[in-house]
């Protein structure tokens, strides 16, 4: 039994996440979490909502609401639907937590103790009329090289220019409107990631087994133009954690937050506190401190490709310039994008299915399954309602579901509701025992290395070898001539709904709990030997008949839901 740390990437506070959100990191941890457990490791699984920055900021304003009341808020939203998808965290934590307000403000001392902070003048608009600074992005104005009038500060969208905001011309607020802005002068703190540039190049080296996408994203920050640079970690804003050495005031830096994505990643320490402190648990530092306990544990952490330099740089630099023994993470799994039925997903423009219309429509399973067995891996994928609809009535309702429906229902019309005495076992039954072995041990193989689509494949095989082998020895006509030999393959074939249900639960953990429950079985062990495995319900043992486990997608759903979802979510 090994000890297994996981995080997901922490959503951004502001509305609900889609599905292209879901599945490329919270989703694909779940399963990860799952299986560990299921093998009988110890897993502390961790997620948190990333509440600080000034989207969370304009989101609350526009629901006219308290910034701090609004994050509050839509936290329970957000728990709430992760429960609905059966996201097994040990705790969904908040980053604008206490805890995570004093680790931040401890990095920071500590970091500056390593002089590893630069203080940095610098000059930024300040708009009178929203009595604030604005971020470059929250500044539009006339393009000064192509003339396009809705060009941002940091980019051209038209002309693709990179611009600074100083470069356009008549800059407005975009929040505002306001054209009444200054340019200020205002101090903040940078870490000096260039100076940790070597230790980190070494480091990412040594990750011979990580997925290049994650390396190629580091290696591109590491030695593309200038290499890796100094980031700024403060802001001019109200909401966040307030610049401050550990518990003392950071002189000059007054009225001022860290950057949320100095913050956000040490809420994956800090949420371990308040696991602690909603007594949960009792002991966090057995997780996070090498010197605590953790030198053995495995820390693996789930994102999207756009999150990369911030994990395999950024993140590190805090952890590795503290100079205190704070776990590192050993293995990052990065996805690439889920694209939306011929385009992109949107949130601005409502654009795809949302995690909460998702559950409206159909239950949790069925999209993990199509997400999971489809999760963007090597490049991106996309969602179609074809394929969609083809993954859960071939896969889900076709093969695993058809086969507990016809077992049960046969067992319970020609014997009845128990497992019937047959005779011995033959060679037929010894061969599907071993092809179900070699799948399952290919199923594991591609688990450990968290290749979810090859893993995804083996298991979706391994209940089609049921299938074939019930289609090949056909109970239903054996029993005209041998009741005994189908009461035997019945048999088998009842003890395989109890393993499939125990393998596919990482997957489609509502529908394997059914399975299980239908089949009167407690034991929901890992079937290391197969074998004995399949001669778990003894003759004899109760069942009742699964309820559809699941029921196929209509041609007329498929086409309503893709009409209803192209666009402006309300
Ligand atoms: N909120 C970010 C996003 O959705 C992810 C933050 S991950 C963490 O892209 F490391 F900062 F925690
Ligand atoms: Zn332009």
């Amino acid at each position: 039994m090994a000890r297994h740390l996981i995080t997901s990437a922490i959503p951004y506070i502001n509305g609900i996440k889609h599905l292209g959100n879901l599945v490329g990191s919270q989703l694909p941890a779940d399963l990860y979490a799952r299986y560990l457990r299921a093998r009988g490791h110890e897993v502390m699984f961790l997620c948190a909502t990333d509440e600080h920055g000034t989207p969370a900021e304009l989101a609350a304003a526009k629901a006219g609401k308290p910034v701090a009341e609004y994050c509050a808020e839509m936290h329970e939203v957000q728990a709430e639907i992760a429960k609905g998808f059966r996201l097994s965290f040990d705790h969904f934590g908040r980053s604008s937590s206490d805890q995570n307000k004093q680790l931040t403000q401890h990095f920071a001392k500590v970091l500056d103790d390593q002089g590893l902070i630069a203080e940095v003048s610098e000059t930024q608009m300040y708009s009178h009329a929203d009595g604030r600074y604005l971020p470059d992005r929250y500044i539009e104005g006339t393009c000064p090289n192509c003339g396009f009038e809705d060009a941002r500060g940091d980019q051209c969208d038209n002309c693709t220019k990179q611009l600074d905001p100083v470069d356009l011309i008549n800059p407005r607020s975009t929040i505002s409107g306001s054209t009444d802005l200054e340019m200020r002068e205002t101090k903040h703190l940078y870490l000096r990631q260039s100076q940790m540039k070597d230790q980190l190049d070494a480091w990412i080296d040594s990750k011979k087994d990580w997925p290049v996408l994650t390396t190629s994203i580091a290696k591109k920050w590491l030695h593309d133009g200038d290499g890796l640079q100094d980031r700024g970690i403060t802001r001019d804003l109200d909401w966040g954690v307030p610049v401050q050495k550990g518990d003392a005031p950071w002189p000059g830096m007054e009225g001022k937050v860290f950057y949320v994505w100095f913050d956000a990643p040490i809420e994956y320490i800090a949420c371990a506190q308040e696991w602690v402190d909603a007594g949960k648990g009792d002991d966090w530092a057995r997780w996070w401190r090498t010197d605590k306990g953790a030198e053995d544990v495995t820390y693996t952490q789930f994102m999207g490709k756009d999150n990369v330099p911030f994990h395999t740089l950024s993140f590190p630099s805090t952890i590795l310039g503290s100079g205190e023994p704070w776990k590192l993470v050993d293995y990052i799994k990065s996805f690439n994008y889920l694209n939306y039925d011929g385009g992109q997903f949107s949130t601005s423009r409502g654009r795809g299915v949302f995690m909460d219309q998702a559950l409206e429509i159909l239950p949790s399973d069925y999209w993990r399954w199509w997400l999971l067995s489809n999760v963007p891996e090597s490049s991106d994928s996309e969602f179609t309602w074809d394929s969609f609809q083809q993954g859960v009535n071939k896969d889900l309702a076709d093969v695993l579901g058809n086969f507990a429906s016809r077992v049960t229902k046969f067992c319970r019309s020609k014997f009845s509701e128990a497992v019937p005495a047959g005779k011995p076992r033959g060679a037929r039954e010894d061969q599907l025992v071993n092809d179900l072995t070699a799948k399952l041990r290919e199923y594991e193989a591609h688990m450990e290395t968290i290749e979810i689509r090859k893993a995804a494949a083996s298991l979706r095989a391994a209940w089609v070898l049921g299938n074939e082998y019930l289609q090949e020895v056909a109970p239903w006509s054996t029993f005209k001539t041998d009741p005994e030999q189908a009461a035997m393959q019945i048999g088998l074939a009842l003890n395989l709904i109890r393993l499939y249900a125990v393998i596919s639960a990482p997957f489609i953990p509502d529908a394997a709990k059914e399975l299980r429950e239908a089949m009167q079985s407690d034991d929901d062990s890992w079937p290391s030997d197969v074998a004995a495995a399949l001669e778990i319900l003894p003759q004899g043992h109760a069942f009742t008949v699964p309820d559809v486990t699941f029921r196929k997608i209509t041609d007329a759903e498929r086409e309503e839901w893709q009409e209803r979802f192209a666009g402006t979510r309300a």
